[in-house]
């Protein structure tokens, strides 16, 4: 395979051009086949409740080439069902699981040379989305959607990679309201975080941690990615909390922490309990694990990293992740699948 000329190492997390994207339509009741096209942008009415009424979800996942030149994914199955259940919640119809699969696959497929070399630390990432397509103009549900997956190669979330970032906790910004959207991934959480998000990093933060909006008590996640740390006790706690989004990657540490010899926690995790931790990182697909070198709450700062460099633990978790990601070392649990050609 003939690899596109980029400089694999260096990516951004942006969008880079590729060859194809596909786009399935929902229209009376019914899912097509979809269609691979070179066109980047959509064909869309005025009116789709999308651009008026937030009708959006969408997913993220890599897609790694192994040592032996396979491309592989990472537990696609739980992104199809996340994205039923962000689509099913903002009432709009969702993408069969097979239908996510598919059109992932057939996407990952029509791009291969965009897929990044082993071991260049880069990946596919694989981006689908569901959209309202219909018009309306009062406040309902659309009449159609359409279900579409663009891909484009990547390298780090954070620019400086697996190195710890500085995070602020912010409490005058609420990414999501109790009893809200907070635990789907629909575009209007994202919207509501990019103010935080902007002013954190003019401030020279990586990005914000979120408190529970109610009581401003307990710690909930950051804009992409949900928070964990470990306890001088050897636990690994991450927050169990309604307004945060169930992260694949956060399942994941569950079960390597245990592997690890750490006790997992989810609960309720007080803002109070980020003096006590040994460290903290967030986790998610496309942050993976970023080590947090220290995290700044009203007028205090506490340091998890005083050489710079990450933690012991989280330094394990990450090599254990990547390794069983990019087919480096044996998939237990059955998480990665070969791409079929
Ligand atoms: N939390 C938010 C708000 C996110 O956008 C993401 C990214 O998908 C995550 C957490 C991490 O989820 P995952 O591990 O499934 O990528
Ligand atoms: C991901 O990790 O895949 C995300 O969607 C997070 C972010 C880029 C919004």
């Amino acid at each position: 395979m003939i690899k596109a000329d980029m400089d694999w190492p260096n990516l951004a997390f942006g969008y880079y051009k590729t060859d194809q994207n596909i786009r399935f339509t929902w229209r009376n009741g019914s899912w097509d086949n979809g269609v691979l096209t070179s066109d980047e942008t959509l064909p869309l009415h005025m009116a789709a409740t999308c651009l008026h009424y937030g009708q959006e979800c969408f997913e993220g996942l890599k897609a790694y080439e192994t040592k032996n030149g396979d491309v592989v994914v990472f537990r696609i199955e739980e992104n199809a069902r996340r994205m039923i259940r962000s689509c099913k919640k903002i009432l709009m119809e969702p993408p069969p699981e097979e239908l996510f699969i598919d059109g992932c696959f057939r996407a990952i497929n029509a791009n291969r040379k965009y897929v990044p070399p082993y071991g260049t630390g880069a990946s596919l990432y694989v981006r689908p989305f569901t959209i309202g397509s219909g018009a309306e103009v009062g406040v309902k549900p659309a009449s159609e959607y359409m279900f579409i997956v663009l891909v484009t190669p990547v390298g780090p979330y954070f620019k400086t990679g697996f190195k710890p970032v500085d995070m602020i906790i912010e409490e005058k910004v609420d990414r999501a309201a109790p009893l809200g959207v907070g635990d789907v991934k629909v575009g209007g959480n994202y919207a509501a975080s990019l103010r935080a998000g902007v002013a954190a990093r003019k401030k020279g933060y990586a990005d914000v941690l979120y408190l529970d909006a109610k009581e401003k008590k307990y710690m909930d996640e950051s804009g992409p990615a949900n928070f964990f740390a470990i306890t001088k006790q050897g636990q690994y706690v991450t927050p169990d909390s309604e307004t945060i989004l169930p992260s694949i990657i956060n399942m994941s540490l569950i079960t390597l922490a245990e592997e690890l010899g750490l006790r997992p926690e989810r609960r309720p995790v007080e803002v109070e309990e980020i003096f006590e931790f040994a460290e903290a990182g967030c986790c998610g697909t496309a942050a993976v694990i970023t080590p947090i070198g220290s995290i700044t709450y009203r007028d205090r700062k506490v340091e998890y990293c005083k050489d710079g460099q990450p933690g012991r633990y989280c330094t394990e978790l990450y090599q254990r992740l990547i390794a069983i990601q990019t087919g480096d070392a044996p998939d237990p649990y059955g998480w990665v699948r070969v791409v079929p050609k």
